[in-house]
């Protein structure tokens, strides 16, 4: 990708972050954020939720509140996502599933370690929230759309 494309990128990625977030920090769904698959859009939309639920949370209980049923959720959500897009990675022989994949299994990884963080009494919350929408965010729109516009361009879906 050329310098110029990176910054045009990165503009995108600002203004669409700018949208995503509301005053209380909650990320929205925009239509920006669609890879114009409904399956995969809604399991984005229910990713979005658990995040916000955890993130509102998160704010009721203060420092101190225990983040680990919510982190529960979210790892048993984010795996049964992602073994669905895995699924069609393999059904559609798509040529970049092995660095896509590595990126599912880098989040998993993460926050299971901020998991571990939070059971020995460490607060993680802030540093969890702002992993997953940062995360979320650049997966979504560089990864998630990229195999999208493959599964398109090769008349897959
Ligand atoms: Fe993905
Ligand atoms: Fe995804």
């Amino acid at each position: 990708m050329g310098y110029g494309m990176q910054l045009l990128l990165l503009e995108k990625l600002k203004e669409i972050r700018d949208k995503m977030t509301t005053p209380r920090e909650l990320i929205k769904w925009t239509k920006d954020l669609s890879v114009g698959i409904k399956e995969i859009d809604n399991q984005h939309k229910r990713f979005i939720g658990i995040i916000n639920s955890v993130s509102k949370k998160a704010k009721q209980n203060g420092a101190k509140g225990k983040p680990s049923e919510d982190i529960t959720e979210l790892i048993e959500y984010a795996r049964i996502h992602f073994t669905t897009e895995e699924g069609y990675f393999k059904k559609w022989g798509y040529p970049y599933a092995r660095e896509h994949i590595a990126e599912h299994e880098k989040l998993i990884l993460k926050v299971l370690r901020l998991s571990e963080r939070s059971a020995r009494g460490e607060d993680v919350f802030q540093v969890l929230l702002d992993f997953l929408k940062e995360w979320l965010e650049n997966h979504l729109m560089i990864h998630d759309k990229k195999y999208a516009k493959y599964a398109r361009e090769n008349k897959l879906i």
